[in-house]
């Protein structure tokens, strides 16, 4: 029989990049946040373990953050069995949204429940970190403090529900390349990142990214499209993890033309209730 889970993606609300480690990573302190875009997993049993995706431009091979998800679950519970997962994908990929880990996060979570609940949700989190850094945060029920490499996850109260604009321009970016372009010593915010955090537990959010500058040194159409952005009327404009997608918040009287010809989208947080996945509405 087949499954389907709903695997969202994530915003930062802020991001701070805090040093430069031994390991090659970067130290991190960011508010994570869900939101009501996502993919769908389809998930059966099969004699084999076979990962197909609806858009033909995403790879399908061992390198898919689902397909390790799969290896590393079969790893650590030493159970055997084959899985088809079909992706169908409407997350925007290099845009900063965490859609890969997302998916894998969801992999894992749904090869638990398929098993019969082998292991609990802590051990799903702690195992996820050895496939990305960002995995581990969607085992939070939406909204998360995540520190280290960002797989320290500190997990929140909700967050008022705020309505924005996701815009994403074409290009894409890729993570590695935006951290390596990263100088630590010409960073616009030296603001304590708890205290950042607090803010928006206390009505003062600010919407603070360091990997902007290093996004738009790479790319500097960014710079033009966030510049536009905030010329129509939001009040603001702040680029979600490596980027190149855009958060918006405000209510500008008309969406700039341009934007028409970007995958642009009206959104809100989301998040799920304990000893469930996300769903398509909380
Ligand atoms: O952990 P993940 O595989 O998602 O990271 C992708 C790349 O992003 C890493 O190889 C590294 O170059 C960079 N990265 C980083 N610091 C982090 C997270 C990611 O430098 N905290």
């Amino acid at each position: 029989m087949m499954q389907t889970f709903y695997s969202p993606a994530k915003i930062n609300l802020f991001l701070r990049v805090l040093s430069r480690r031994l390991d090659g990573y970067h130290q991190i302190a960011s508010l994570f946040q869900t939101i009501n875009l996502h993919d769908l997993l389809h998930i059966s049993f099969a004699e084999e373990d076979l990962l197909t995706c609806d858009d033909p431009s995403i790879p399908i091979d061992r390198s898919n953050l689902v397909l390790k998800a799969v290896a590393l679950f079969k790893h650590k519970t030493a159970l055997s069995f084959g899985i088809r997962i079909h992706l169908e994908k409407l997350i925007p990929k290099e845009a900063g949204l965490g859609g890969g880990s997302s998916n894998a996060a969801t992999t894992l979570w749904a090869l638990n429940q398929l098993c019969g609940c082998p292991v609990e949700e802590k051990d799903l989190l702690s195992w996820a970190s050895e496939i990305g850094s960002d995995i581990p945060f969607f085992f939070s029920h939406g909204t998360a403090y995540c520190t280290g490499r960002g797989e320290i996850v500190r997990c929140l109260p909700m967050l008022p529900k705020l309505t924005f604009w996701l815009v994403k321009p074409n290009q894409g970016l890729s993570t590695q390349m935006i951290f390596n372009k990263l100088d630590l010593n010409h960073r616009l915010i030296a603001d304590d990142p708890e205290t950042i955090l607090s803010g928006f537990f206390s009505g003062k959010p600010s919407y603070l990214n360091d990997l902007e500058r290093p996004a738009f040194e790479i790319c500097p159409f960014l710079v033009e499209v966030k510049s536009k952005l905030l010329e129509a009327g939001f009040h603001t404009v702040s680029m979600t993890g490596s980027g190149s997608a855009f958060f918006c918040i405000g209510n500008p009287v008309e969406l700039p033309s341009f934007v028409k010809t970007m995958f642009h989208k009206q959104l809100t947080f989301t998040s799920r209730l304990s000893n469930q996945w996300y769903q398509q509405k909380v």
